[in-house]
């Protein structure tokens, strides 16, 4: 069932992007200039909802020119579709994970770090620093498009079909299917699972087939995409928090007025807000009913194991992205306030402290 209506999404999906592709540029709706975002979460999903108060808010104040348009669930193509779409200003915006990202821009592959934050409040009052965000968000200019504001998208966990991971040993022979980017290549490839990088919608599919023995993600993953249905062991390791960033073509942005600037900056300032305030109450709601509805077991292992075998990729990055180390620097303050409160959290080790890597002996 599940399947056919993938298969239902791809086919309107191919044809809803023609549609908008034909329609790209044109001013719709008795003059309105149509303002295109693209996503790839369900409609229930936090980042719809906070879209869709992007969408009335913006009406609100400017509706007379702009018709917002907002398009779940794959509808536009993958995220990697979507950035080349927003890159191109076929479309204006769309939610794209920091892992794609990372692909676009090196910068990027800080936030996707495993083990960077020590705590989701420091995980948070960083990404909400402009000093820590602003040199990564304004980087990809030159490529066409600029990040507007980060989305929460909680924490990252190991989850499997039928293998309990309970330390990395657990991951070993086991094909995990991790995000299209070489910082979770590398990361999977260091715990010893055999990483399968593929796009989000191809997730479901891939475990119901067999092809991958397990995933990673929020717990959302479990209910909002089905993923719980097939996969019935989540264990919390902790090893990322990867924020969602909303990304604008930088000629729609620099077309705007002043006045409309600012008006779309409240926006996104509000896409932030709702999506952070819908995401508690929804990560509740997915384990919940995770653990009840479609019988998946919630694991608790000591992150320690976990954290000691990723640590080398701190100082890798560092080594290859030395101009990072300031920003870097920054979180490690804010791991600093806000360290972690329990034992399942992990506290970010100081990058002087941390082991050499080969890759930065290599560098030296
Ligand atoms: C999360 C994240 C998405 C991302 C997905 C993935 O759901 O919010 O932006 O695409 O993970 O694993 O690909």
């Amino acid at each position: 069932m599940k399947q056919y209506r993938r298969m239902c999404a791809v086919m309107v999906g191919a044809g809803m992007l023609a549609a908008v592709l034909s329609g790209c540029g044109s001013n719709e709706g008795g003059g309105r200039q149509s303002v295109r975002i693209g996503h790839n979460q369900a409609t229930d999903h936090p980042t719809n909802v906070a879209l869709l108060e992007f969408e009335k808010y913006i009406e609100s104040k400017l509706g007379d020119k702009y018709d917002v348009e907002i398009y779940p669930s794959e509808l536009l193509g993958s995220q990697t579709d979507m950035v080349q779409l927003t890159q191109t200003g076929a479309v204006d915006f769309c939610v794209a994970s920091n892992s794609i990202l990372e692909t676009f821009s090196e910068n990027y592959t800080l936030f996707n770090l495993p083990y960077l934050f020590a705590s989701a409040e420091a995980y948070h009052a960083a990404m909400d620093d402009t000093e820590v965000v602003d040199p990564i968000f304004e980087s990809t200019k030159k490529a066409g498009f600029e990040a507007v504001t980060w989305i929460d998208a909680g924490t990252r966990n190991f989850y499997t079909v039928s293998v309990p991971i309970e330390a990395p040993e657990d991951l070993k022979g086991l094909k995990i299917r991790v995000q299209q980017s070489p910082t979770n290549v590398r990361m999977m490839d260091l715990l010893g699972g055999s990483a399968t990088p593929m796009g989000f919608g191809d997730v479901y599919t891939a475990l119901q087939s067999k092809v991958i023995d397990g995933a990673e993600n929020n717990e959302m993953a479990l209910t909002s995409n089905g993923h719980g249905d097939v996969c019935k062991y989540y264990s919390y390791d902790m090893h990322q928090m990867i924020p969602d960033i909303l990304i604008g073509n930088c000629a729609f942005l620099e077309g705007l007025s002043d006045e409309e600037r600012e008006i779309f900056e409240e926006g996104f300032a509000l896409v932030n807000r709702v999506e952070r305030e819908e995401w508690v109450n929804a990560v509740e709601a997915a384990k919940e009913r995770a653990e009840h509805d479609q019988g998946v077991t919630f694991l608790y292992p000591d992150t320690k194991p976990f954290q000691e075998t990723c640590q080398a990729m701190h100082s890798e990055m560092l080594g290859q992205y030395p101009d990072l180390k300031p920003i870097y620097d920054k979180i490690l303050e804010y791991n600093s306030r806000y360290p972690a409160e329990t034992e399942e959290e992990v506290v970010c080790m100081p990058s002087d402290d941390l082991p050499v890597s080969e890759g930065e002996r290599a560098l030296h």
